[in-house]
Formats: C-alpha cells, sequence, structure tokens
C-alpha cells in the first residue's frame, strides 16, 4: 500500500514542484552542482543517507545523483518524510525506503534496508543509520569511507562509540561547523519551530509566557524569535555558563519547576530525555502548549501523559489533548517530535542550502582523503567551512573587505 504512494506519479510531480522552488533559494548547492556536474566526483559510488526527507533534503540528493552517486535514502523521523517528495526522488531513479507517518517497525525496516546497501559514503541525522550498520553490518564495516553527521544529538551518540573505539571509520561533525551552528541551529531552528507552533496552533505568540529548556544554539534561536513575536521567554537551563548567557541576554532564568507554573507555550530543546514530567504536568495552567524541538520525542515524557492523563485526543492536525487533574486540558504538538518537521517544512530554504553544502563538501573530503583519516569523529577542515560561506556571499551577492599584506603580515606577527 504505501509503496504505491511512493510510486504515484502525480505525487511525484507535486514534489517536484516543491524541489524546483527549493532549488531556486539554494545558491551554494548549485554552484557544487554546476562544478560536478563536469567533474563527477562521486561517479559509482554508494551513498546511503538518512535525513529529513523533504524538498531541501531531496534537492541535495539530486546534487549527489548529478555527481555521480548512486543514493540509497531513509527518513530521519517518520513524521518529518513527506509522501510526495519521497515519490519524486524514487521517479528520479533514487532508491528510497520511507513513507509518512511509518509506524516503528517499519521505519526501522527501512533504515535496515538503507543500510544493507553496502554504501561508501554516510549521511546521517541522528547518528541511527551509522549505529545500525555497527550493530547489524559489521562485514561492510570495511569498505565505508566515512560518514558526515548532522545533528548535535547524534554527534553526541557517535562520539560515545569513539570513547569506546567502536568506530569503523571516519565521521564528519557537521554540526560542528561554524556555517551549520550559527545559522541552521540558530536561525534555521528560531524560525522554523515556531513556524511550526504558529501552523499546529493557529494562536498568538505575542503576551504569552514562552518558556525555552535548553539554550544551545537552537534554543537560543528559539528564544530569539520568541521574544521578537512579544513572547515573554523564560530560559530554563542546567550549564551554568549558558545560564548566565540566557540571564545576559535579557531573559528571566529560573527552574523549570518554577516555570511550569506560569508558562503557556513551552518548547524544549536539550538533547536530554525526561525533561518535562509529571512534577511539571501537576502544576501547569490549563491549556498549556508542549512542543519538542530536540531530535528525539524523548524530552517531554509522553509515556506519562498517555498513562496518567487522559487522552490523546485529536483536536487539529498535529494538536493531541491530554487532561488530568481534574479538568486541565495539556495540549502536545506532533507527538513530541520535532515540531518544526513534522508540523511545517524544516529549516528555511536559504539556510538548510549551508547545511547540505557542507553535507556534500564533507563527502568529498571524506572521498579525497580515504584511507588516512583516523576513526573518529572530526570537524571539516576550516578553508571548507569559509568556502561555504565564500560560496554563500557570492550567492547572496555580497562582497567583503579583505585584508592588505602589511594587515595580514601585523595579525600573523607577536612583536608589535
Ligand atoms: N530539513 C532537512 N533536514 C533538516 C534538519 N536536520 N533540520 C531542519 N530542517 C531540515
Amino acid at each position: 500500500m504505501e509503496m504505491s504512494i511512493i510510486r504515484n506519479s502525480n505525487l511525484a510531480d507535486a514534489g517536484m514542484k516543491k524541489i524546483n522552488w527549493v532549488k531556486e533559494h539554494m545558491p551554494v548547492l548549485n554552484e557544487l552542482k554546476e562544478d560536478f556536474s563536469h567533474s563527477r566526483p562521486f561517479f559509482g559510488l554508494r551513498i546511503a543517507i538518512c535525513l529529513h526527507l523533504e524538498a531541501k533534503t531531496a534537492y541535495m540528493v539530486l546534487v549527489l545523483k548529478e555527481a555521480g552517486a548512486e543514493v540509497t535514502i531513509t527518513g530521519s523521523n517518520p513524521l518529518s518524510t513527506q509522501d510526495d517528495i519521497a515519490a519524486a526522488l524514487f521517479k528520479k531513479g533514487v532508491h528510497v525506503f520511507a513513507w509518512h507517518n511509518a509506524a516503528p517497525e517499519e521505519y526501522h525496516e527501512h533504515l535496515y534496508r538503507t543500510a544493507a546497501t553496502a554504501p561508501q559514503l554516510i549521511i546521517d541525522d541522528g547518528g541511527d543509520l551509522i549505529s545500525l550498520l555497527h550493530k547489524s553490518f559489521p562485514d561492510q564495516l570495511p569498505q565505508v569511507y566515512g560518514g558526515a553527521e548532522e545533528t548535535t544529538t547524534g554527534l553526541i551518540r557517535l562520539r560515545a562509540m569513539e570513547k569506546e573505539n567502536l568506530l569503523a571509520f571516519p565521521v564528519i561533525a557537521v554540526n560542528d561547523a561554524r556555517c551549520k551552528y550559527l545559522f541552521d541551529n540558530r536561525y534555521g531552528t528560531g524560525q522554523s519551530v515556531w513556524d511550526g507552533i504558529i501552523r499546529a496552533t493557529n494562536l498568538v505568540v505575542a503576551g504569552k509566557n514562552v518558556v525555552v529548556i535548553g539554550y544551545g544554539w537552537c534554543g537560543k534561536g528559539i528564544a530569539m524569535r520568541a521574544s521578537g513575536m512579544g513572547g515573554r521567554v523564560t530560559v530554563c537551563e542546567v550549564d551554568p555558563v549558558k545560564a548566565l548567557e540566557a540571564h545576559m541576554d535579557g531573559y528571566q532564568v529560573i527552574p523549570l519547576l518554577a516555570a511550569a507554573e506560569a508558562g503557556d507555550i513551552f518548547v524544549t530543546a536539550t538533547g536530554c530525555n525526561g525533561v518535562i514530567g509529571g512534577d511539571h504536568f501537576a502544576v501547569m495552567k490549563d491549556r498549556a502548549i508542549l512542543a519538542n524541538a530536540g531530535h528525539f520525542d524523548v524530552e517531554i515524557d509522553k509515556k506519562y501523559l498517555n498513562d496518567v492523563a487522559e487522552g490523546p485526543r485529536r483536536v487539529r492536525a498535529n494538536v493531541d489533548e491530554y487532561v488530568s487533574n481534574g479538568n486541565k486540558r495539556i495540549y502536545l504538538l506532533s507527538e513530541g517530535r520535532l515540531v518544526n518537521l513534522a508540523a511545517a517544512d524544516g529549516h528555511p530554504t536559504e539556510i538548510m542550502d549551508m547545511s547540505f553544502g557542507l553535507q556534500v563538501l564533507s563527502l568529498q573530503y571524506l572521498l579525497n582523503n580515504k584511507g588516512t583519516l583516523e576513526k573518529k569523529v572530526t570537524v571539516l577542515p576550516a578553508e571548507l567551512d569559509r568556502h561555504i560561506a565564500w560560496l554563500k556571499l557570492k550567492g547572496l551577492g555580497l562582497k567583503i573587505d579583505q585584508l592588505n599584506a602589511a594587515q595580514k603580515k601585523y595579525m600573523e606577527s607577536w612583536e608589535l
């Protein structure tokens, strides 16, 4: 039944329209595509990808295909896969194992079939594909040149593997490139999380008490945009330095239990599990709204809500109502999954242009250096990060200043 969705030609045409739209706004990928269509650096190579299967991702896949690769893709979250996009890629000759709202066993099967293609290069978002390859496909590991990981959460898992000497190939921490976290995590998440919350609820942010839990780059973006829309922002943190940053950025900083009493909208962006749980639900106001921006649906304790509260009752697309403590209503958005991808289309196109440009350059770097890199998680060389910035500036038509020779010398010397 679901495979027929992927093979649906009308759906594929609708998906292709979305891909054509994003293509117009991705100058970095366009420039790389132009270059790769001549040099075809990935000719004949198998690339396996686990990413949120939406239009921007699809355009990057087509760039890799143009560069000669045979690409297999699965989604990195059952709710973020868009069927029209999956169908469009299938029609273009990409191997696709994904559909929207796949059940847990289907999702795992998709991941498994993607891993089973004996890839030489990997792009992952959350670490599921790389960890499955290590667990279930040990014979394939020696053929893998390397992988590139998109998120903070994935890197935490992969660094834990490295620490136990389990990593069988090098992994590029795309998330740690400046052109990634400064833009994608901050401005991308900042905008797309509110896009998701607003699309799901159709409610106003101005005048509401917004509680942002976690003040990493994503939390910073979410808080900044909430404040820009007139929300009164409270930040909850466990890291003393980040808490101070939030304080000096002008937000109220208090423990979550205290914030829980007054909050109208709660957004988690911690990467940790069990962040909002029973103690917090118990003191929340009637009609509190809960959304998650972290990679996994573990930050809001859904199990507690399912066990203890009445519900869920779907009151609107992406909005589930739970009733607890008498008549108190709690609204959970997108089942506690990434609200920006489940209820909206993910980060803005111009932002993903840089993130996916970095992904593509990471694969090329792994290929050019195959066999020489340590089996560790490493950052992309700074010049490649800067290259993406140059391409983006060019795409935006922005010019900047350059140091002259005397200034360069001054900046490199220690004797003044
Ligand atoms: N679109 C594709 N991948 C994404 C990601 N990791 N975050 C937000 N939007 C995306």
